[in-house]
């Protein structure tokens, strides 16, 4: 999907879904409290909320606008910035640097490496019972290596003795070793109270921007030639 078919379709969906929670409101207002239908209102305002997030994690793994390290790091601070904002937990995010601008890193792996902190986070909140998170970049350019820490410094677990039937923990793995990465859990450190997850990954397969422009020429010319034919 080219970035301008994700932007029409973010603006146009997210307006329509708008105008569903909006007139929703409306009728669930009118109605009041007390009416049975306002409890399948109630759900039909979540559904259309917890779609338009949906579709926004959707669209921004599409868009080959964001696909370089940076615009991952960000994304993940933008989500651990909201997802612990006024819990009580404080959300530390550095290493985040411009050299980690100039590659795209590609679809598969933005998704994979996204979804993995996205979890870990979340974990972090349901579980760890912490005070405070830090998410760390380093990013090692000559060697094309990165390896992203999250800690919390909350209760610790043991990943092989969790006594739990998530899928999380295995998700993750999983993901890693997609991406011909590595995952380790850290509890138990001396001296370091709670959790690290810590993700590790020589990208392989990197293309520089100058490449990418490129393929954004070629884009057009397809376009272009499709049109032609039509
Ligand atoms: N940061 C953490 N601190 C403390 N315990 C944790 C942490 N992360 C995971 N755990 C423990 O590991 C278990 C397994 O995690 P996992 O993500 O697989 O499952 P879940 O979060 O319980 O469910 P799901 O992810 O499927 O919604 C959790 O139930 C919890 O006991
Ligand atoms: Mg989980």
């Amino acid at each position: 999907m080219c970035a301008k078919t994700a932007a029409d379709f973010h603006d146009e969906l997210g307006h329509k879904l708008t105008v569903i929670s909006l007139f929703s409101n409306i009728v669930k207002q009118s109605l009041g409290e007390d009416s049975k239908l306002s409890t399948h209102l109630t759900k039909v305002i979540d559904t259309s909320n917890s779609l338009y997030l949906s579709m926004k994690d959707l669209l921004w793994v599409l868009d080959p606008n964001k696909d370089s390290l940076h615009d991952m790091a960000l994304m993940l601070k933008d989500f651990g910035d909201q997802l612990f904002d006024k819990s009580g937990v404080a959300f530390r995010t550095d290493g985040i640097t411009d050299n980690m601008k100039g590659y795209n890193l590609g679809m598969d792996h933005k998704r994979h490496i996204a979804l993995i902190f996205k979890e870990v986070m979340n974990n972090a909140m349901k579980h760890a019972k912490c005070q405070n998170t830090d998410l760390h970049f380093e990013w090692h350019e000559i060697e094309k290596h990165v390896v992203i820490l999250f800690h919390d410094d909350g209760k610790g677990f043991d990943p092989k003795n969790t006594g739990s039937s998530g899928n999380g923990l295995i998700n993750l793995q999983d993901r890693a070793n997609q991406v011909g990465g590595r995952i380790e859990f850290i509890s138990g450190e001396e001296g370091k109270k709670g959790s690290t997850v810590k993700f590790e990954v020589t990208f392989t397969h990197l293309l520089p921007q100058k490449q990418n422009f490129v393929e954004k020429v070629f884009d057009k010319l397809e376009k272009w030639f499709v049109w032609e034919e039509k």
